[in-house]
């Protein structure tokens, strides 16, 4: 009994935080930075997916694995002081980092990031490359 009072609680403050943290459809306001140098300021909303937010204002963030964390197309630099203001990346997504192509401190996936009040006014930076993606417009010829 007194453990499902404690677990009630706690679905209780939870409730309560969520309604009165009035972030709910709340907008955020961040810049992307594609692989040109270009700047593409976009609003989203609370709880949009960064590479999903790309994607809808047509930045080439590929994204192959459709946010299933098995690729690292999604690679982004989070600008400061942002970057410490997200949580820390899991294990999995660590380590498809660690084979990112320009890995540096500030490196995220992008698909494992969702917009949240204290991101507002941060930057995306793309990497001049991914994995799965050829620099300057190549395209590869047929064997
Ligand atoms: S889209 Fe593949 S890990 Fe993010």
């Amino acid at each position: 009994m007194a453990a499902s009072t404690g677990l009630t609680q706690r679905l209780l403050r939870g409730a309560v935080r969520g309604l009165s943290s009035g972030t709910e459809g709340a907008t955020v306001n961040v810049v992307f930075v594609d692989r040109t140098g270009r700047e593409v300021p976009v609003r989203g909303r609370v709880g949009d997916n960064v590479l999903h937010l790309a994607q809808r204002h047509g930045l080439e963030l590929e994204g192959a694995c459709e946010a299933s964390l098995a690729c690292s197309t999604c690679h982004v630099y989070v600008s400061a002081p942002h970057f410490d203001r997200i949580p820390a990346p899991d294990e999995r997504e660590e380590d498809l980092l660690d084979q990112a192509p320009l890995l540096q401190e500030n490196s995220r996936l992008g698909c494992q990031l969702l917009l949240a009040p204290a991101l507002e006014g941060a930057r995306f930076t793309l990497p001049r490359l991914t994995r799965n993606f050829y620099v300057d417009g190549h395209v590869p010829k047929p064997h």
